[in-house]
């Protein structure tokens, strides 16, 4: 049984976290829906009548079985699917394609090979034609930012997983986008390094303040960041539940270790993602 803390749907967790951050919504996502449609092979109901609204500055984490529609929310967040009916707002906005305002994270580090840490860095804000000396303030900004002072000059192949994903994000954030998507982008790390990662991912949204979509199949991971974590469900994607983390920020790492609550968010959440299995055995993953 859920602490009374936990016992709460869509509506009172989506309230908190809109007044937690006072009102203002960047992202509107309204009765969402995505047919794929597989040559030769039966329509695919990858997303079903999602509403949900993204709070400025929020962190939204978002977790859900394999197959359940997150990458394709995601990559209808970033423009780059568009949706069967349905629309995304931002800013009032509809969302019709990529845009700079938005950045996307994958699992694969996404670093050109050729191209040192500094060129990676520095690719984005060439691209937004930002002067010469800007970019090198910027670059350094972020070098520093994501702790990666002293391997400037590395190429990809010479630094570690970790390294490559903190120079990802030092490239994702640089040219200042408003959110920041992330597609499990700490999945292919050792939990080490994940969870090194994942403090400073916290220590940088504090410091930054941008709205971050994170989608992860780690329920730890999916708390400890989350200002909210949203449950999603398969066949057809939809959402179970959004549930607030009212845990105090700054958030120390020993949280995860002994912090009652947190420990109550999960077991909850493991809880509501066995359900998940029960209903769908043969689905796998989480
Ligand atoms: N381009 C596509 N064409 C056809 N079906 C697709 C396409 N992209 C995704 N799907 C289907 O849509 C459903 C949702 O896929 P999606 O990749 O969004 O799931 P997911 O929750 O991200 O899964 P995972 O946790 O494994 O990454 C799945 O059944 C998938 O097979
Ligand atoms: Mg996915």
């Amino acid at each position: 049984m859920p602490a009374p803390s936990l016992r709460r749907g869509w509506q009172a967790s989506h309230i908190t976290a809109m007044i937690k951050v006072g009102f203002v919504s960047t992202v509107s996502v309204q009765r969402l829906s995505k047919i794929f449609l597989p040559r030769g092979a039966a329509p695919v109901a990858a997303l079903d009548s999602i509403d949900v609204d993204i709070a400025d500055g929020e962190f939204l984490s978002i977790i859900g079985p394999s197959g359940c529609g997150k990458s394709t929310l995601l990559h209808i967040l970033a423009g780059l699917e568009k949706p069967t009916s349905g629309e995304v707002l931002l800013d009032g906005r509809r969302i019709e394609g990529p845009g700079s305002d938005r950045v996307v994270m994958f699992q694969e580090y996404g670093l050109y090979p050729w191209m040192s840490v500094v060129q990676n860095i520095e690719f984005g804000l060439k691209a937004k034609g930002l002067p010469a000396q800007q970019r090198r303030e910027q670059v350094t900004y972020f070098v520093n930012l994501v702790g990666l002072k002293g391997f400037e000059d590395r190429y990809p192949h010479e630094i570690s997983g970790g390294m490559k994903q903190r120079v990802s994000l030092a490239r994702a954030l640089a040219p200042d986008p408003k959110i920041v998507l992330m597609d499990e982008p700490f999945a292919a790390l050792d939990s080490l390094t994940r969870d090194i990662l994942q403090e400073e991912i916290l220590r940088i949204w504090g410091k930054l303040r941008r709205t971050f979509v994170l989608i992860t199949h780690n329920i730890d991971e999916a708390i400890f960041l989350g200002d909210r974590v949203l449950i999603m469900t398969p066949r057809p994607g939809r959402i179970k539940e959004v549930l607030s983390i009212d845990l105090p920020r700054p958030r120390a790492a020993s949280l995860r270790a002994s912090n009652r609550q947190f420990l109550d968010y999960r077991v909850y959440l493991a809880s509501r993602l066995h359900e998940e299995r029960l209903r769908a055995p043969l689905q796998g993953a989480t």
